[in-house]
């Protein structure tokens, strides 16, 4: 078992540095901090088992740095330290949420005691948490970092519904994890161990879309040489997730509409019903309500399928999972690279807490995956975070992706050709930066995989040219 972690807050320096040297002899790994600023600091890029808050701290009152701490750890222990007369102080602190506290001058073998039962009682809770069952463990939500209350009331929400048949409706902006939570709402639900059936309603033509939902019967139309099932019917008795479906055509949407409504449809040409036992959850980024005033998606759709819905928070607005979601990403990262990176500098971190991220989540993730990738120890500085500024006025380029967007012998080439070598170019060096594995590629595109390999095909892109780099 690794020492556990000890915050220590007082703005005497002498105390500090005799509870460092007191609590380093029991075997804890202590850090120290002069201050509520610096305390946050420190909490704020790693992760502390315990604190001990002195009551009276010169730049804020240490009852308000426990909330902070609590709000941030839930159920981290925190021992007050206080003088003798605002014992009142301490008590109070206690009714509060603290462990117990200490009266200066203070005997350190009583406060290595309390350490070892604040510890011990804490291990005891999370034994207790995880006997009860709780969200994680029952229902493997465990790749999902959620230690902010919204995202807290999110897993609670997935963990209600997730039993149920009805539809959920996720929203959130690109990147903030809609369809992780999907997933999880399937393997929540008794449908776990049945099909979970993703198509993203963007990407495909109009034309194709309603036979892939629905199916066809052979002839249907040109080319229909032999009858296909659809995704309803791949995801009988599972879980079928419409990505992108505020982009879905109107035209299809009236046939979702009426597929949801009696439980059974037809398959283009068909003339028999089909009838499934299928959950359905959707996602959208965009915002379907301005959609529906826009005439762009039907009305009564967005009733049917609004019965649950959740909403995924932008990652600035949970800035407390940052931390979180680094130590995550950073281990799936390093497992995937093959990495040993152990985690960030202070600095490095800062950065990160203090950017507005607008891809959330797989920003995130692209920028740890880059910072892993160029570094060269094994730990991440704040120079390799966030630097890259895209310039707006590209002068002569080697960069073949920014190349695109200059003119050719003084004129410009079709948007359509510019987009298409643009594409290609990106698809590369991907590729190259993902030593050829399609899978992790098409998820860092944020492409189904179906979806990549028609990219690859369009561009002649062959897998097997980069797999040499590994
Ligand atoms: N709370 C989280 N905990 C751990 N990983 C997360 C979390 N949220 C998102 N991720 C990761 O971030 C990436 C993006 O998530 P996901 O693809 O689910 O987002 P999305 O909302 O569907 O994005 P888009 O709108 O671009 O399709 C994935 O690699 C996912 O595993
Ligand atoms: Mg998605």
């Amino acid at each position: 078992m690794p020492a556990a972690k000890i915050l220590v807050v007082d703005d005497d320096k002498n105390l500090l540095e005799l509870a460092k040297t007191r609590l380093t002899a029991s075997n804890y790994d202590v850090t120290v901090a002069l201050g509520y600023e610096e305390a946050l600091d420190a909490a704020k890029v790693q992760n502390f088992d315990l604190a001990i808050v002195d009551l009276r701290l010169a730049d804020e009152d240490g009852m308000t740095l426990m909330e902070k701490l609590h709000a941030l750890y839930p159920g981290i222990p925190v021992i007050i330290l206080t003088g003798h007369a605002s014992v009142e102080g301490a008590v109070e602190a206690m009714k509060r949420g603290a462990y117990t506290y200490l009266t200066k001058p203070f005997d350190p073998r009583e406060l290595v005691l309390q350490i070892g039962r604040a510890l011990e009682s804490c291990k005891l809770a999370t034994e207790n948490e995880r006997l009860r069952g709780l969200l994680k463990e029952k229902y493997d939500f465990a790749n999902i970092v959620a230690k902010s209350d919204s995202m807290q009331k999110v897993l609670e929400a997935v963990s209600r519904i997730a039993k149920t048949d009805s539809t959920v409706y996720i929203n959130g902006e690109s990147g903030t994890g809609k369809e992780l939570i999907a997933k999880a709402i399937h393997l929540a639900s008794d449908r776990k161990d049945e099909a979970f059936v993703a198509i993203n309603c963007a990407a495909i033509p109009e034309t194709l879309l309603e036979s892939e939902l629905f199916g066809h019967e052979k002839g249907a139309f040109t080319g229909a040489v032999k009858s296909t099932k659809g995704l309803f019917t791949q995801a009988n008795h599972g879980t079928l997730f419409l990505d992108e479906i505020g982009d879905m055509p109107l035209s299809i949407q009236v046939k979702l509409l009426r597929a949801l409504e009696e439980r059974q449809f037809y398959p283009v040409g068909g003339e028999k019903p089909v009838q499934v036992d299928v959950r359905v959850v959707v996602a959208t980024k965009k915002d379907l309500v301005e959609e529906v005033k826009k005439s762009s998606f039907r009305e009564d759709l967005f009733y049917r399928i609004h019965v649950i819905p959740i909403v995924l928070p932008p990652l600035k607005d949970r800035v407390e999972d940052i931390p979180y979601l680094v130590d995550h990403l950073l281990k799936k990262i390093c497992q995937q690279m093959k990495r040993d990176v152990k985690g960030l500098t202070p600095k490095a971190m800062e950065k990160l807490m203090q950017h507005d991220w607008p891809g959330n989540v797989r920003e995130l993730e692209n920028t740890l995956e880059f910072a892993v990738t160029m570094t060269q120890r094994d730990i991440i500085t704040d120079d390799l975070v966030l630097q890259t500024k895209i310039s707006t006025t590209p002068v002569h380029t080697e960069d073949p992706v920014q190349a695109q967007l200059l003119p050719v012998n003084g004129s410009f080439k079709t948007l359509k050709e510019a987009r298409s070598e643009f594409e290609k170019a990106y698809l590369v060096r991907l590729l190259r930066s993902c030593n050829g594995k399609a899978t992790r590629a098409a998820e860092i595109a944020g492409k189904y995989r179906a979806d990549f390999y028609d990219l690859l095909k369009k561009h002649d892109i062959k897998l097997a040219e980069f797999k040499r780099f590994n």
